[in-house]
């Protein structure tokens, strides 16, 4: 563990509270920007924001920093909202095998917050675009989701809380549990009290 780290779960006062603004990009994969631009523009509503390629030295040698090991492929982003951005490098055709979703450290799926009435256009955009899909489905108390595949064969979601109304969803105090609730389940994870005490120190009595 580096040392500010130490300091910082050893004073956690002293480092102050960290805070989290959501998600600022999140990266994918496709062999087929166009492909991808045309399911995530037209089919979804989701805008196009930056079209780029990434700046020569960063694919192979020792510019990499962990980015696709290809030389100036395109990297797109869109706008998934609250100021998030939707993030695609695209790979040369044949370079690599589709991935496993369920694979160990791979991302299984993306859930999209949307209103009720985007919910239900996406899903008339979906039927006019012939793109099969399941749901909604409530997947958590007064959350109901849609699923589908993108023609990367990523699994996408969107998720809507219709007892929000219309406006932006406020997601994480509509699910978030009391102590008791989270240790009925942590309980089968660990038995150390001390563990648990901090597992639950952010939740409500
Ligand atoms: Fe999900």
């Amino acid at each position: 563990m580096s040392d500010v780290l130490t300091k910082a779960r050893s004073e956690p006062g002293a480092a102050g509270r960290v805070r989290f603004y959501g998600v600022h990009h999140l990266a994918l994969n496709t062999d087929d920007m166009k492909m991808t631009v045309d399911f995530y523009v037209d089919v979804l509503g989701m805008r196009l924001v930056h079209a780029m390629k990434v700046p020569p030295g960063l694919g192979s040698g020792p510019g990499n920093r962990g980015n696709p090991p290809f030389e100036e492929i395109r990297h797109y982003f869109f706008d998934m909202g609250r100021d998030g951005l939707l993030a695609f490098f695209e790979m040369p055709k044949g370079a690599k095998q589709r991935g496993d979703r369920n694979a160990l450290g791979a991302m299984q799926h993306v859930s999209f917050a949307v209103s009720p009435e985007s919910q239900q256009r996406i899903c008339e955009r979906l039927k006019a675009a012939k793109v099969p899909f399941d749901g909604p489905l409530e997947i958590l108390p007064g959350i109901f989701s849609i699923y589908v595949f993108d023609p990367n064969d990523i699994r996408l979601e969107f998720s809507c809380q219709p007892s929000n109304g219309e406006g932006e969803p406020l997601i994480v105090p509509q699910v978030t549990q009391t102590k008791d609730e989270a240790l009925a389940e942590l309980k089968t994870l660990a038995g150390d009290k001390a563990w648990l005490d901090k597992a639950t120190a952010g939740l409500p009595d």
